[in-house]
């Protein structure tokens, strides 16, 4: 099983967005998925409550000893400010962490600044774990694009996609559905723009 921790202190950069779409391609190519939602506001839980059957099945675990599930995939949404030893403890059961970052300036310093935390943890540091970055609501060609880019500079952590701010996100939420699950033509420029990012995780599967 892998399984991948979405991460980012700051409220609101995308965690939840981004975590339901992760796990709702893994499950659109065939895999068994779940999710784990850490968060006390349940969103990722109450999303899935709403889930219709008939689409590729996510299931929904409330331990972290996931080992136990016949799932090749575990997806973590995680809660705003996760830090100190929840964060290392989640660290311990992962192997690839995706940081979403909102367009601001804040959210880009603060994101800068859990990304140095993440590189001092010796579980990061040995190479055990991916960690990865996705611009959230950002589209390349942006200033927000162009200042998450120097931030990033000489960090190592590499950008796995721009995500541009869509309303088709939006509107998937509302049905316990994620881009993968809509038509073709109702998410096509989207869909575009997760390439790198679903090859990054295929390498791993
Ligand atoms: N690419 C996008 N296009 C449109 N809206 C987006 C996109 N990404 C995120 N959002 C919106 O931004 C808001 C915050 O996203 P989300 O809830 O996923 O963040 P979060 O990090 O999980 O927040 P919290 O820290 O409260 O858990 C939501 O209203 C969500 O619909
Ligand atoms: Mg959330």
């Amino acid at each position: 099983m892998k399984t991948i921790l979405i991460a980012n202190p700051k409220g609101g950069s995308g965690k939840t967005t981004l975590s339901t779409n992760v796990a709702g391609y893994l499950a659109s190519r065939g895999h068994r998925v779940a999710m784990l939602d850490l968060d006390r506001q349940q969103s990722a839980t109450q999303w899935l409550a709403g889930r219709p059957r008939h689409l590729p099945r996510i299931e929904l675990t409330q331990s972290e000893e996931a080992k136990d599930l016949s799932v090749e995939w575990l997806v973590i949404d995680s809660p705003a400010g996760l830090h100190g030893k929840n964060l290392e403890h989640d660290l311990k059961l992962v192997h690839m962490v995706i940081v979403p970052i909102a367009p601001s300036a804040f959210d880009i310093q603060a994101s800068r600044d859990f990304l140095e935390v993440l590189h001092q943890e010796k579980i990061v540091r040995k190479g055990k774990i991916f960690v990865g970055v996705v611009g959230m609501r950002m589209d390349p060609r942006t200033r927000a694009a162009l200042t998450l880019e120097q931030f990033l500079q000489g960090l190592d952590v590499p950008i796995l996609a721009y995500l541009r701010e869509a309303q088709a996100y939006v509107n998937a939420a509302f049905e316990g559905k994620t881009l993968f699950d809509l038509p073709h033509s109702a998410a096509e420029r989207e869909l575009e723009q997760w390439t790198y990012l679903q090859n990054w995780l295929e390498q791993a599967e």
